[in-house]
């Protein structure tokens, strides 16, 4: 199916599986499963903004790292940038945090709370190359934006 086709169809499914429901830990989890499985990537997972540090949040695939200082590897500089990165290889991105060796790519996208503050950030790794472009950023922003209308998000 046609990239765009796949994503417009999930982005109807992770709104469906999280509105409605006020279990924030639960809603991610949930919305981290239909991504990881539906597109087969290697981690699918969330970062959240707790005493002014990302912390591992609810997500799919191996173990990762608790903790991210801001400004520190592409979650960490997301965060500080309140922008989407793609990062076509991860070697080349300077300060990339290996979690998991097998990593060859990444994406991360910010979420907001309702001041507009970062609240979190999407985080997405690949074991091939170069798997991210235009068209998934815009599409995870979009499902980004649904998450932060249906979810409690807040930077404590
Ligand atoms: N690679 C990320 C760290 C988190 S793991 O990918 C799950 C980074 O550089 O921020």
């Amino acid at each position: 199916m046609d990239k765009n086709k796949t994503y417009e169809l999930l982005l109807k499914q992770v709104e469906s599986l999280i509105e409605g429901e006020d279990n924030s830990v639960g809603q991610l989890a949930n919305a981290a499963a239909i991504l990881h499985e539906t597109m087969g990537w290697w981690w699918t997972g969330f970062y959240m903004v707790k005493n002014d540090e990302l912390q591992l949040g609810p997500f799919q695939g191996p173990v990762a790292c608790y903790r991210i200082k801001r400004g520190r590897g592409v979650c960490g500089t997301a965060w500080d940038q309140d922008r989407t990165i793609v990062v076509p290889d991860v070697e080349q991105f300077p300060g990339h945090i290996a979690c998991s060796s097998m990593s060859r790519s990444e994406i991360v996208v910010p979420l907001h709370d309702c001041q507009g503050a970062v609240a979190g950030v999407l985080d997405i790794d690949s074991k091939e190359l170069a798997t991210f472009d235009d068209v998934d950023a815009h599409w995870l922003e979009q499902v980004c934006r649904v998450i932060e209308r249906h979810v409690g998000l807040s930077t404590q």
